[in-house]
């Protein structure tokens, strides 16, 4: 056995266990877990460290298109830059096709721009926002057969959205051909309607961004997805879930034995309405959809994390920036909330978040949260055993993380490509120290490697359905 890189003397945290080995890799993979490990040319010391599965952050928004004159804030390298600086290995951009366009044409458009350009190891799931008789009938089963096993669908946004009729026919194909559907659960007329009359008061600030999208709106969208998902009897994921109600509802058909499984954000456990409510256009900061909502909706969110309701923990990273005419203070943003784009940062903070406020302050375990921030988006996601844990065999994937540093989050730790942090200020205790991708450092101590040696990942499928 001639290992390349030893790990040595840290404690390794899987979803399931926990125990003191040293880890020697080879050729990029895990090849031996023993202790006294000490013959390799290079030897990483971990002693004092958790050593746990890199963080899988199966949703992020990468170099996405928008609306006429806005820029998304990261580009995929300085996105999966800012992922290896937050103890990332792997993430899951979405590839969206605009109205009009190809799937296949989306697809090869976003790989071109990935290309020799990941810190990180990437797999794409696609957007359909124009589910034409071709894309149901060709594309979506020749490029799920590929590779791209799951497909996110819009219940809202002008550009996105899909009647219930459409929604189905995507169900259908997705039973299919076993692939997984992601919902952003939003229902488009309640939206529209409460927006057009909050702008007809003069109700135009970033806070109303938060009442032009009630619990209720997110709820009766889970609700309805949830049915439709039922009717054609296929698995779907509610994703970025932000409150109890709609949390509520996944538990409900969790417990009537459907295959629903949920997804929440930092943003719903550490960001209120109030964040919306800051001076000026401060508050444009922290518009996303859904919108945080309250202490209740955090406790709700924490819940769903404790009892299994949310099985993936994401960031739902969406940067825009501030201080930028293309970003949330665009001109128009500046008229009415309507026209701030959607979406906040959050791919490095991610991991320390859950740390700090779910393992250090004692609300869930360890191996909780290994599994929600690596594990199970790799099984969910057709990426497991090769990612997402610590096995003889596997990628080594890892991060080193010192479970005591306190660390005041800014947004220059971050090496983003926003020029804020909806977290700015906040304290954590927890932080990575180093990242390791296929046995190579790509992060330590905050700086990150030159060489982007992320590659893209064909996926297998969670599971097949037939007919
Ligand atoms: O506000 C958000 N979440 N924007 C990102 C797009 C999405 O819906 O996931
Ligand atoms: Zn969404
Ligand atoms: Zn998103």
């Amino acid at each position: 056995m001639a290992l390349d890189t030893i790990i040595k003397g840290g404690m390794v945290v899987t979803a399931t266990d926990r125990f003191q080995s040293d880890i020697g890799i080879e050729d990029g993979l895990i090849s031996v877990l023993a202790r006294n490990l000490d013959d390799a040319p290079e030897i990483i010391d971990a002693s004092g460290l958790l050593v746990m599965p890199g963080g899988i952050d199966s949703h992020v928004h990468l170099d996405q298109p928008g609306s006429p004159g806005i820029v998304m804030a990261d580009n995929f390298e300085t996105g999966t830059r800012s992922a290896a600086v937050g103890g990332n290995t792997t993430v899951l951009p979405f590839c969206l096709q605009a109205k009009g366009q190809s799937l296949r044409q989306a697809i090869t458009e976003y790989e071109r721009k990935a290309e020799g350009n990941c810190h990180v190891d990437v797999a794409f799931h696609l957007i359909v926002s124009d589910p034409t008789p071709h894309v149901l009938g060709q594309e979506l089963p020749a490029l799920i057969e590929e590779g791209y096993t799951s497909i996110k669908i819009f219940m809202t946004y002008d550009d996105l959205v899909l009647r219930d009729r459409d929604i189905l026919e995507v169900l259908a194909v997705a039973r299919r051909h076993g692939a997984l559907v992601m919902v952003h659960a939003e229902g488009y007329d309640t939206i529209r309607f409460l927006t057009d009359q909050l702008e007809q008061q003069g109700n135009t600030a970033p806070f109303f961004h938060g009442p032009s999208r009630p619990v209720v709106v997110e709820r009766e969208a889970t609700h309805r997805a949830i049915s439709l998902a039922e009717l054609v009897d296929t698995d779907i994921m509610i994703v970025h879930v932000s409150n109890r109600q709609a949390m509520e509802e996944i538990r409900r058909a969790q417990q009537r034995g459907l295959a629903i499984y949920g997804e929440t954000c930092p943003q719903y456990l550490v960001l209120t309405e109030n964040d919306m409510d800051r001076a000026g256009m401060e508050g444009a900061k922290y518009v996303c959809s859904p919108p945080p909502r309250d202490h209740d909706s955090q406790l709700a969110c924490w819940e769903g994390l404790q009892q299994g309701v949310f099985e993936v923990f994401s960031s739902d990273h969406c940067p825009y920036r501030y201080e930028d005419e293309a970003g949330k203070t665009n001109v128009k943003g500046k008229t009415s909330f309507r026209y701030v784009p959607n979406g906040i940062p959050g791919i490095a903070t991610r991991m320390p978040i859950l740390f700090s406020e779910g393992v250090d302050k004692g609300r869930i375990s360890l191996n909780r949260f290994v599994a929600l921030t690596s594990t199970n988006h790799a099984k969910r996601y057709g990426l497991y055993p090769r990612k997402g844990t610590i096995a003889v065999g596997n990628d080594a994937d890892l991060v080193l993380w010192d479970d005591k540093r306190k660390v005041t989050i800014t947004q220059d730790l971050l090496q983003d490509g926003c020029d804020y942090t909806p977290y700015e200020g906040m304290e954590v205790t927890g932080w990575p120290i180093r990242t390791i991708m296929k046995g190579r450092t790509i992060m330590a101590h905050g700086v990150v490697s030159k060489p982007k040696n992320g590659t893209q990942l064909k996926r297998t499928l969670p599971r097949v359905k037939t007919y």
